[in-house]
């Protein structure tokens, strides 16, 4: 993208603007509300798994971004997003985390919405005649929401394009196996809060530098394979698997049960832009992905999928495989990282920081820096900026 040299600050390096980042996008709350406006207000968001919501009826509630949403599967198989907010005086309409109803209740004036968001109950309701209110007017009010694969997308964004478009052919390709292959389920989840910014997580995922200095085993026994950057900021890395240096009796489990259409030993992470992760280990597939809070703030989510109908054996190897190639690297070896690097980047006399490793090719063996500028480059067009920076705003 070419610079505009009105934006760029004194302080810049004299490198391409693309290879550094304002270390105040970690911190300053006015970046964080502008990426709230111009990213999660209008991108597609990991909401969650299909099982969630399996069957007609199924339900589960959520918040992001602070708002309350409530996802129901309708008697027409989809599910749909709702805003959990009573038409009546504004109370939660559902309150549980998840469940199954056949029409949703309010606890505060018992008025009732169906499973498509149609207002069907007031108590009481010839006393708003002539007051001009209508059921037909007052539905819960919905937001968009699509499934590809079993995953559940919600958008705030009317006018974002499809999900499917959204992804892209290539993500859909590669995610396809093994997801099309069966149908799964959420057998694990596990959240946790950070005090970090939602970045660098996001980050994280895309840099391959830190891992053999700070996840060894993954880097030893996981040998990065090719990596591909798609369109819309998404990208995706190969991995293999080497068994040399893992324990065996660990090995046999973590290879056992592979995934329909999946070679043994094959695996990826996908990385989609602004921050959901799925990564396949030859026998489970793991979704991360981050709500951001605020600023410095962020609730990872972590959920395991295993194929409907596994033993309780089958679903313990999976966490298992889970466990050893994704959730315990990032929790217990990157989050102190995460939060040293956070602690960091608050410093006000270092400007910025620095992703100059490596070309920009698109495709290759050798992935440098080139995934976290390719999230960048989204950054900096969903945004309306020219460098990983507001510095104009901020100076
Ligand atoms: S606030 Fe929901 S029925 Fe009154
Ligand atoms: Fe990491």
């Amino acid at each position: 993208m070419a610079t505009n040299a009105r934006t760029l600050p004194l302080w810049a390096p004299k490198i391409d603007p693309a290879r550094w980042v304002d270390n105040r996008v970690y911190t300053d709350p006015r970046v964080y509300e502008r990426e709230v406006e111009l990213i999660f207000n209008r991108t597609w968001l990991f909401a969650g798994h299909a099982s969630e919501a399996r069957e007609t009826g199924d339900y589960f509630t959520t918040t992001i971004l602070g708002q309350p949403l409530l996802f129901a599967r309708g008697n027409d198989g989809a599910v749909r997003a709702f805003y959990n907010t009573c038409r009546h005086r504004g109370s939660k309409v559902a309150l549980e985390a998840c469940g199954h109803a056949s029409a949703f209740r309010c606890p505060y004036h018992f008025w009732v919405y169906d499973l498509e968001g149609r207002l069907i109950g007031i108590p009481g309701e010839e006393a708003y005649d002539g007051s001009g209110f209508t059921k037909e007017e007052n539905p819960l009010v919905g937001l968009r929401c699509e499934e590809e694969l079993g995953l559940l997308f919600v958008t705030f964004n009317d006018d974002a394009p499809s999900l499917r478009d959204y992804l892209g052919p290539k993500i859909v390709e590669t995610l396809a196996t093994p997801l099309a292959g069966a149908q799964y389920e959420v057998v694990k989840y596990i959240s946790y809060e950070l005090p970090v910014n939602w970045k660098v997580f996001a980050e994280n995922a895309r840099d391959g530098y830190h891992v053999p200095f700070v996840h060894p085993f993954f880097r030893k026994a996981s040998p990065p394979g090719p990596y591909f950057l798609h369109d819309n900021g998404h990208a995706v890395q190969r991995l293999g698997m080497d068994p040399s240096g893992v324990e065996p009796e660990l090995w046999a489990k973590i290879v056992q049960h592979t995934l329909p259409g999946v070679e043994t030993g094959d695996g990826y992470i996908v990385t989609l832009f602004p921050d959901a992760t799925i990564t396949l280990r030859s026998n489970v597939v793991s979704i991360d992905s981050q709500r951001a809070l605020g600023p410095s703030t962020v609730l990872m989510e972590s959920r395991v999928l295993g194929i409907v109908g596994d033993s309780q054996d089958v679903r313990d190897i999976r966490a298992l495989g889970h466990a050893t190639w994704f959730l315990n690297p990032v929790e217990l070896e990157d989050a102190p990282i995460f939060i040293g690097q956070q602690q960091g980047v608050a410093a006000k006399g270092v400007r910025y920081s620095v992703i100059a490793r490596g070309a920009d090719a698109t495709t290759g063996t050798r992935g440098d820096d080139n995934r976290l500028r390719q999230w960048w480059t989204a950054w900096r067009a969903a945004m309306g900026v020219e460098i990983n920076s507001l510095a104009i705003e901020l100076d």
